[in-house]
């Protein structure tokens, strides 16, 4: 008699820096809470600690230096090849600090996501929580989101959300908001795994009465 196994998804991270929320779904695969496998991540930056976080895995890394490219449309062609060649089934941004072309984001479009650190719409771009802070905004958090080409617009698929508290500093906002991605995070990637949530026309669209179906907002 044979056993069958269910192939696991195949996951790319790509990363710049720290790498935390990578560490998340690390950790969250080897407490098979993800039923997926991070099989390489890629940063464009050689001195990102995440890569030290994948080695220490033992999950294959990448280095593609962007400033070794003529321009951004080279490196991202480059950047979706070297990312096809190990075939995934999702692509995962987690903290990785480039302007993405629309070319490279229509090669994969459907199954490349990001985590932004605002509850989008509101504060795209960079600086959020001093802009939640300056906002005087009640609540603020992070946001899942598929990538379309234009940044930080796509639909999202779950938020973590935290209130602003009194004597709030970007500081202490930031490191609340960061706990919450670690959450969200392994939570939207099971949800795509289990296909509990698919990019569709434009939309994020969950299956009704999927009993893997994550909650669309969690509070902190
Ligand atoms: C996170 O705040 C994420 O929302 C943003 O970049 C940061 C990456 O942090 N896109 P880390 O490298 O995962 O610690």
């Amino acid at each position: 008699m044979t056993t069958q196994t269910t192939p696991r998804a195949r996951v790319c991270v790509l990363i710049s820096g720290n790498g935390s929320n990578l560490q998340a779904l690390i950790d969250a695969c080897a407490r098979h809470e993800i039923p997926a496998e991070i099989i390489q991540v890629i940063s464009n930056r050689a001195d990102a600690f995440g890569l030290q976080r994948a080695q220490k895995a033992g999950i294959p890394t990448a280095v593609l230096d962007h400033r070794t490219f003529a321009d951004r449309a080279a490196f991202d062609a480059a950047l979706a090849d070297l990312i096809s060649q190990s075939q995934p089934d999702w692509v995962v941004l987690a903290g990785f600090m480039r302007i993405l072309t629309p070319e490279f984001v229509q090669r994969f479009i459907g199954k490349l996501i990001n985590i932004h650190p605002s509850l989008l719409p509101r504060h795209p771009g960079l600086n959020t929580h001093a802009r939640a802070l300056a906002a005087e905004d009640t609540e603020h958090g992070a946001t899942v989101h598929f990538v379309t080409p234009t940044v930080d617009a796509g639909p999202a698929i779950i938020q973590g959300v935290c209130a602003v508290q009194a004597e709030e500093s970007a500081e202490s906002l930031q490191a609340r908001v960061h706990q919450l991605e670690h959450q969200i995070y392994p939570l939207a990637l099971a949800a795509l795994v289990a296909g509990a949530v698919r990019y569709e026309h434009g939309q994020a669209q969950w299956a009704s009465g999927n009993p893997a179906n994550a909650p669309r907002q969690i509070f902190a």
